[in-house]
């Protein structure tokens, strides 16, 4: 099978990022990384794909007057990369519905909650709040609403006395790592179909 064309998105320290990298490195995900797109000037995430020799495209949004220029003008830097696949990795800007239609289904996002529970900033935050005794991430397809997308993985973690957001959040990112790898995986070998709001795993 041929492999994927993926793009990634990020705005911070790239640590799901990362993963990708050295699972496509690896031959874990059938894929090649053909860019990165990140929205912070400064974000260490840019070093981690200059090191891998893959293509940087900074977009700050500041520096467009608007959603629509800022988000077209992404568009216009990944159309020669032919995405197959988009992987949204700790990028902290919602996409358009405009921009998610082009790319229907093909855009995934790790949550760091188990959705729908804790859609937003600050999950780990919110999940300590509620006293919820399990947490954990979720890896789903981009809609236009929050988080809200077809769920393909989930992984869980306890919630211990004392968890402060912090601590919470460091558990749930090593599980993190590996669901993404796992979805993305999948995604690449043409295993899950969407029905609706539910994603499956074709058998071999
Ligand atoms: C992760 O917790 C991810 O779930 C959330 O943002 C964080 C990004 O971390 N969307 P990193 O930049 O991948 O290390």
């Amino acid at each position: 099978m041929p492999k994927k064309n993926m793009v990634i998105f990020a705005s911070g320290r790239g640590s799901n990022a990362v993963a990708l990298h050295d699972a496509v490195a690896a031959g874990t995900i059938n894929a090649d990384i053909k860019g990165l797109v990140c929205d912070i000037p400064g974000a260490a995430v840019m070093d981690r794909a200059r090191e891998w020799g893959v293509p940087v495209i900074l977009a700050d949004r500041k520096k467009f007057a608007s959603k629509q220029e800022f988000e077209q003008f992404i568009l216009d830097q990944i159309a020669p990369f032919q995405a197959d696949v988009i992987c949204l990795a700790g990028f902290m800007r919602l996409l358009s519905s405009d921009f998610i239609s082009q790319y229907e289904h093909k855009i995934l996002n790790i949550h760091p909650a188990l959705l729908p529970s804790f859609r937003g900033l600050h999950a780990q935050r919110q999940a300590v709040e509620a006293g919820v005794k399990i947490a954990g991430c979720t890896v789903h397809f981009v809609v236009p609403d929050m988080d809200a997308g077809p769920i393909i993985i989930q992984a869980a973690v306890p919630v211990l006395d004392g968890d402060t957001e912090d601590t919470l959040a460091a558990r749930i990112l090593e599980k993190e790592h590996p669901s993404y790898v796992q979805a993305a995986a999948l995604f690449c070998d043409d295993k899950l179909i969407v029905n609706g709001n539910i994603v499956s795993v074709k058998k071999d």
